[in-house]
């Protein structure tokens, strides 16, 4: 079996972070979310992927390598431009061949990995296996219908008025049949070809798609809130462990991660936490949920249930609560007079003052 990972697409919904940075390499605890999609498939015994790469191929390249680390080879395969899931399986006909292969979408984030659907695709091999869960708005999502036994017996991409609650989740197994469903396909109304219109013609070509209703954790981390919380999940099973120093005057409480080379002094670090090597934490409170990425800075402030990415600097700052934090930023407070807010926002930036 082989693996299709998606880690293309344009990120829209976490502007600004997306116009310079791939959404999957958004870090969770410090690690690329991405990195979460590989290790599980390493786990199940996968050794090759290819993975999708778009319009920051050279990023996602930097970052995965050729796939030693995860015990696995990489082969990147280039989109020209984002025009869906089912997309990216026919620019990577030729690397699947006629293989059996796990597509996972590159930004998804499962608890619990995927040997389990991976066993079970394997012994029984239906042309597709897919896996469904329970959400609160189905309108954001490929979302299933089901037979009274069960069987899916319908698919719709973001439906106005969905048939059912039970979301598709970014993990798909597929035979090598679904290459004649894709290549059928006509573009969907938003201009893309969807993979859940090449699933639902395997179910009316007569072909068995299998499903899974998962009670596991899953999100798909394209927005900041789902951010958040994946960064909360993932924080609350961290081993504490000190690498860098903390001096006589701070504390740490709680499940806290100080990586080498960082510096804590004369602050109060509320776990779960994480701060990256060689990041100075002074005179501050770091909060739950909150990772602190390599080299970055936080002086005189108070920050809490928020991600930071590297190279950042928040300086006299009460205090930052939810938020996201791209790399090479700084925060500082505004001169006392006159009383103002001063802002240098990148494009389709987010800012919520306190007044
Ligand atoms: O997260 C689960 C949902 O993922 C499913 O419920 C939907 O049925 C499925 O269509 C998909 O919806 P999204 O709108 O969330 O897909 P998104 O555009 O965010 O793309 C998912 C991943 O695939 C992301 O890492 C970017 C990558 N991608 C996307 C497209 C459209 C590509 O590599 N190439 C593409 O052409």
């Amino acid at each position: 079996m082989k693996a299709l990972v998606l880690a293309g697409g344009s990120g829209t919904r976490l502007r600004p972070i997306t116009h310079t940075s791939a959404k999957q390499l958004v870090p969770v605890a410090n690690k690329p979310v991405l990195f979460y999609g590989l290790e599980a498939i390493a786990a199940a015994g996968v050794r090759e992927i290819g993975i999708v790469v778009g319009g920051t191929h050279a990023e996602i390249e930097a970052a995965v390598g050729d796939g030693s680390r995860f015990g696995v080879e990489v082969t990147y395969l280039r989109q020209e431009a984002p025009l869906g899931l089912a997309h990216a399986v026919l620019i990577a006909r030729d690397f699947l061949g006629e293989d059996d292969f796990v597509m996972y979408l590159g930004d998804n984030f499962i608890v619990g990995g995927i040997n389990e659907i991976t066993g079970r695709f394997t012994q029984d091999r239906p042309a597709a296996q897919i896996m469904l869960t329970q959400v609160a708005d189905p309108r954001q999502f490929g979302v299933a219908e089901l037979d009274g036994d069960g069987r899916v017996v319908g698919l719709e991409e973001k439906p106005r008025e969905p048939k059912s609650d039970l979301a598709l989740v970014g993990v798909y197994l597929f035979t090598p049949a679904i290459h004649q469903a894709v290549a059928e396909l006509k573009p969907s109304w938003r201009g893309e070809l969807e993979i859940t219109d090449a699933i639902q013609w395997l179910i009316d070509d007569g072909r068995r798609v299998e499903s899974s209703v998962i009670s596991g954790y899953w999100k798909d981390t394209g927005n900041v809130e789902d951010m958040l919380e994946v960064n909360r999940l993932v924080l609350e099973s961290v081993e504490p462990r000190v690498a860098g120093s903390v001096d006589d005057a701070s504390e740490l409480i709680g499940r806290v991660v100080v990586e080498a080379g960082a510096v804590v002094e004369r602050s109060r670090i509320l776990g779960p936490a994480i701060i990256g090597p060689g990041a100075r934490v002074l005179d501050s409170y770091v909060g739950p949920f909150t990772s602190i990425a390599a080299d970055c800075v936080v002086d005189g402030s108070e920050i809490e249930y928020s991600i930071v990415l590297p190279r950042s600097s928040i300086s006299g700052v009460h205090r930052i609560e939810a938020s996201l934090i791209g790399h090479d930023v700084e925060v500082t407070p505004a001169p006392d007079k006159p009383k103002a807010h001063r802002l240098v926002l990148g494009d389709h930036s987010k800012v919520q003052i306190s007044t």
